[in-house]
């Protein structure tokens, strides 16, 4: 038997392979189950006991050899063929898959954009807060229900630190450390401990908006307004100011913009015509006071809005659990020139 196997190993350290089909011959004469080195296998069962031991030695090792030298054949050719395919120009590159931006940043940076046209720039501030930025300092009266456990995620009580519940604290950040005039713009997400549905979600995003000078009038909030309205949502859009409350605001109010089926009515606007998108109003007194500005030389005005909810009215879609879901089915509909 060692005879034969030395002559097998003679025989197959000789072969060489050119194509797939000279390794698949290889294998099929040695390897394969009808093959050379199993027949050995066979024979093997049929030697008496004293020579078993020997001759098991030598087949492991024709074995062995057998293994390395078809593996040997197969690298050879595919090392060949990658150099062949590295050569030939006229075969197509590899795709390169372009990533797209979030639906929530390319509409924050066509915000930041439009309100740049009139000089506001960009600022941002923590998202883990003290009670002071997020409600003292905003006029928040000590019981106002939005401190409340129900709204806020608390990380530690007395002295209160905590999540943002709006961007609104950024406006104290920025009061804090910039003489007026102030044209500012605050991105950021905010955080609220609420049950998380297709309409609302315990994290979203806001930009808030503040503008302080001397003699700044609800005329300039509203026309800073519509020019947005119209940049972002067309032209034709038409605004509309309905009185509201906020604590760091006096007066305030809600603004919608026109709904894009011009009053026929239809599924988005609920029937009414009118899509609600941001709150505003011009800055209380209060507010300029506790963050050092002088409100009897300075007003000024403040809007936020909930950037999912412009990004589902001008994406129309119906679920805000899609934004972080990370679908890419979802995610590479969006383009990323912005
Ligand atoms: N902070 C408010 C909210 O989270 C939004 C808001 C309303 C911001 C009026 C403002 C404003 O700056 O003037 O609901």
């Amino acid at each position: 038997m060692n005879d034969k196997i030395n002559l097998i190993i003679n025989e197959a350290s000789l072969f060489e392979a050119k194509t797939a089909e000279d390794a698949e011959s290889f294998r099929l004469k040695f390897l394969s189950k009808k093959g050379i080195l199993n027949q050995l296998f066979e024979d093997f069962k049929q030697l008496p006991n004293d020579q078993k031991k020997t001759a098991g030695v030598k087949l492991n090792e024709l074995k062995e050899f057998l293994n390395t030298k078809y593996n040997d054949l197969k690298s050879n050719l595919s090392e060949q063929t990658d150099s062949a395919s590295k050569n030939d120009l006229s075969l197509p590159g590899d795709p390169f898959t372009l990533g797209s931006r979030h639906p929530i940043s390319l509409v924050r940076n066509e915000i930041n954009e439009i309100f740049g046209k009139l000089g506001f720039t960009v600022s941002d501030g923590p998202e883990i807060e003290d009670d002071w930025h997020v409600f003292g300092a905003l006029n928040f009266p000590p019981e106002h229900p939005a401190r409340d456990m129900q709204d806020t995620f608390f990380i530690e009580k007395n002295p209160d630190i905590l999540l943002r519940t709006h961007t609104s604290s950024v406006q104290v950040r920025v009061m804090e450390k910039t003489k007026p005039p102030i044209r500012m713009l605050m991105p950021g997400r905010v955080f609220r401990n609420e049950a998380i549905s297709a309409r609302s979600h315990c994290f979203f995003h806001q930009i808030e908006g503040l503008y302080i000078d001397k003699n700044v009038s609800f005329a300039d909030l509203k026309q800073t307004l519509l020019f947005f309205a119209q940049e972002y949502f067309g032209s034709e859009t038409k605004i509309r100011l309905r009185p509201s409350y906020f604590p760091f605001t006096e007066p305030s109010a809600e603004m919608d913009i026109s709904c894009s089926c011009k009053g026929k009515g239809c599924n988005l606007c609920k029937y009414t015509g009118w899509l609600e998108i941001l709150g505003c109003g011009m800055v209380d007194p209060n507010v300029l006071e506790n963050n050092g500005i002088d409100s009897k030389v300075y007003s000024g005005f403040a809007f936020g809005m909930g950037i999912e909810r412009i990004a589902l009215l001008k994406y129309q879609i119906k679920d805000i659990r899609i934004y972080s879901e990370n679908d890419v089915r979802f995610l590479k509909q969006f383009s990323s020139e912005i």
